[in-house]
């Protein structure tokens, strides 16, 4: 058995919440008990909390809901969703560098990963997503769309688009879309979502889709983040869980694509203005120019394009973004 799928085993095994022995886990592996000691090591530097107690065994406190893909898989062939094939593992690089990888060999075909723990999680601009285990949501769905590159216009502020139009009726809060692609509650990050996109210019364009949003994350997993967040577990009206929670995310996602492919971006535009952050009111968006010197313009946000650029109305003119930072302007 590989070290990760060793883990997987043990994970399974604690994620009752009970203890269990370090004997009873080696034998159940076939392993020494030093072996599991090194194997819940790993497990505790992934963020994850392990009470080791001598004598009563390992436990992790609350227990773990693991993903579960065959659930997962089988919700999918049931709604002949757009994608086919579903992983799920405990620990991986990145989930956006797993489809990656996977469309190198097998291209064209609709697949989602999805990890309990990512070592190199990555965010918009080069950022570190931050990935404790468990704790959060880690997805990428790779899909191959009928249209060229010039024809995605406003396909990643769709995807946005869907997920918070999705979550809004299950949730006592409201979801807003902070331009380009964060879904906030309150001035604070609930998800964040990057959309990369390769292919021809007419005929046919690859997306890869990743997802990360928060679900119970513990403060102490997030001293790494550098802005406000907050969980979607305690904002639900009624209490789904982790798998729950995928399953519809995908869904949403699924029937949005879906949507884009059949309307186009015109029937997501409409819900802009309700749906933004910023919309109408007095903004600043920092844009890093050429020379990498940032650069701050001020206007009111007067919602998108079709191509999903912002627009912004300056003193004299509207301005358009196809890139920058949105932040609000106190008055
Ligand atoms: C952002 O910066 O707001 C976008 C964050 C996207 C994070 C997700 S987590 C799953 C997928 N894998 C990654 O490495 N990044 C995306």
């Amino acid at each position: 058995m590989k070290t990760l799928e060793k883990i997987q085993v043990i994970l399974t095994l604690l994620s009752d919440g009970q203890f269990h022995s370090g004997q009873s886990i080696a034998q159940k592996m076939n392993v020494s008990r030093t072996a599991v000691w090194k194997l819940i090591k790993k497990i505790q530097s992934w963020q994850l909390e392990v009470f080791s107690i001598q004598g009563k065994g390992y436990q992790i406190p609350g227990g773990l809901e693991l993903i579960d893909s065959t659930r997962l898989f089988e919700s999918m062939q049931k709604q002949q969703s757009l994608f086919q094939q579903v992983t799920a593992s405990v620990c991986v690089d990145s989930t956006a560098d797993c489809v990656a990888k996977k469309w190198q060999q097998n291209p064209g075909v609709g697949c989602v990963y999805i990890a309990e723990y990512q070592t190199k999680g990555r965010g918009r601009k080069g950022q570190p997503w931050i990935s404790p285990f468990g704790a959060n949501l880690y997805f990428s769905i790779g899909i191959e769309l009928p249209l060229g590159l010039s024809a995605l216009g406003g396909l990643s502020l769709a995807i946005g688009i869907s997920l918070a139009n999705a979550l809004n009726p299950i949730t006592n809060q409201v979801i807003k879309i902070k331009w380009p692609n964060d879904l906030l509650v309150n001035d604070k990050k609930l998800a964040g979502i990057l959309v990369e996109a390769s292919g021809d210019h007419h005929d046919t364009s690859f997306l890869n889709i990743g997802v990360g949003l928060n679900w119970n994350m513990q403060a102490h997993q997030a001293n790494q983040i550098d802005q406000p967040w907050v969980n979607l577990k305690p904002l639900l009206k009624s209490g789904m869980s982790r798998n729950d929670v995928l399953e519809f995310l995908l869904c949403a996602i699924d029937c949005g694509l879906k949507k884009y492919l059949s309307q186009g971006f015109s029937v997501f535009k409409r819900s802009w203005p309700s749906i933004s952050y910023s919309y109408g009111k007095p903004v600043r968006v920092l844009q890093n120019s050429a020379n990498n010197n940032a650069q701050e313009i001020f206007g009111i946000e007067a919602g998108i394009e079709t191509t999903g650029a912002l627009k912004l109305q300056t003193e004299h003119k509207v301005k358009i973004f196809h890139s920058g930072e949105v932040s609000l302007r106190k008055t």
